[in-house]
């Protein structure tokens, strides 16, 4: 059997046994190939130079063994692999953080953000910071600025941490515990945050893939806004002149517009639309 014709299977087998790929991929065909070149300790971008190779005997059984696994534990490919790929940056991933795949990371990464701000941000705060992918991110893109990320979760700052240090940042991100914005004193040019918003019915039926990551992560309350209502009520005061918030709501627009009616967004572009990062401007927060 050839590399492309195992993945091929591969992917077959997760689609018909109704794994839910969306931690990272968006199909079948993309997770069998994550798992599959993870297995064989082959680059993840290498499938097309590698497609018509002959897999050894050894090989097929390995693979194989991982793709059962993945659809016999509902446990989502990153945690069985252990990293997670952002904008090309890889992170170390396991069960105490929330797989990285924020919205944000895209026009962040695209400059989008830089139309935005006056200057180059100097002060960035990743609010929710999870495994600090956004902070990593952030601190890549700006090389002059200073980035907070902060977590309630003490699991998840442990593995920023590891993050954080992978990269070579820690001059740079500054980690601290704490609950919203009571852990970031002070103002910042530039507030990133992918907080928790998912609300109660989705909660209730989230697959598994979902319920394998941490609750805190996910639950938003009964209309998925309990978090970003405390952070709008007090964002205005930690942003300097010309700063701005974005923030990440996923499929929750018609609860952000039921809880905060008028509020002056903008929606940023995304591949998923434009409906599920907004950005927010200071002077409105005010
Ligand atoms: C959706 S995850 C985002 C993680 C990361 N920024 C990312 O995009 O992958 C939300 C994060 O918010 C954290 N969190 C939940 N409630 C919080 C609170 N009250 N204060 C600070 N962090 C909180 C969770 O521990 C989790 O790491």
């Amino acid at each position: 059997m050839t590399l492309i014709e195992l993945i091929a299977h591969s992917s077959e087998r997760l689609e018909s046994a109704g794994v839910c790929c969306a931690q990272g991929t968006t199909h079948a065909f993309d997770e069998a190939a994550w798992l599959v070149l993870w297995r064989l300790g082959l680059p993840l971008d290498s499938l097309d130079e590698h497609a018509e190779r002959a897999v050894a005997p050894a090989d097929l059984q390995a693979a194989h063994d991982l793709v059962t696994q993945r659809i016999a534990s509902r446990r989502p490919a990153a945690y069985l692999t252990g990293e997670a790929w952002l904008q090309g940056v890889p992170f170390f991933v396991d069960e105490r953080v929330i797989i990285p795949r924020s919205l944000i990371a895209e026009p962040l990464a695209e400059g989008v953000l830089d139309a935005w701000l006056p200057d180059e941000p100097k002060t960035v705060l990743d609010l929710c910071t999870g495994g600090a992918s956004l902070a990593v991110l952030a601190a890549l893109a700006w090389p002059e600025a200073r980035v907070l990320a902060t977590d309630l979760s003490a699991d998840a700052l442990a593995v920023a941490r590891l993050n954080v240090e992978r990269h070579g940042l820690a001059e740079r991100i500054t980690l601290a515990q704490g609950d919203g914005l009571t852990a970031a004193p002070g103002r910042f040019d530039l507030i990133l945050c992918n907080p928790p918003y998912v609300n109660a019915a989705s909660m209730a039926a989230l697959p598994p893939e979902f319920r394998a990551e941490p609750a805190l992560a996910l639950d938003g309350g009964a209309d998925g806004m309990v978090f970003v209502r405390g952070l709008l009520a007090e964002a205005g005061h930690h942003l300097n002149a010309g700063g701005v918030l974005v923030l990440e709501i996923g499929h929750e627009r018609k609860h952000f517009d039921a809880a905060f009616p008028g509020l002056p967004v903008v929606g940023l572009p995304t591949s998923a639309g434009d409906e599920q990062v907004l950005l927010l401007e200071a002077a409105q927060l005010k």
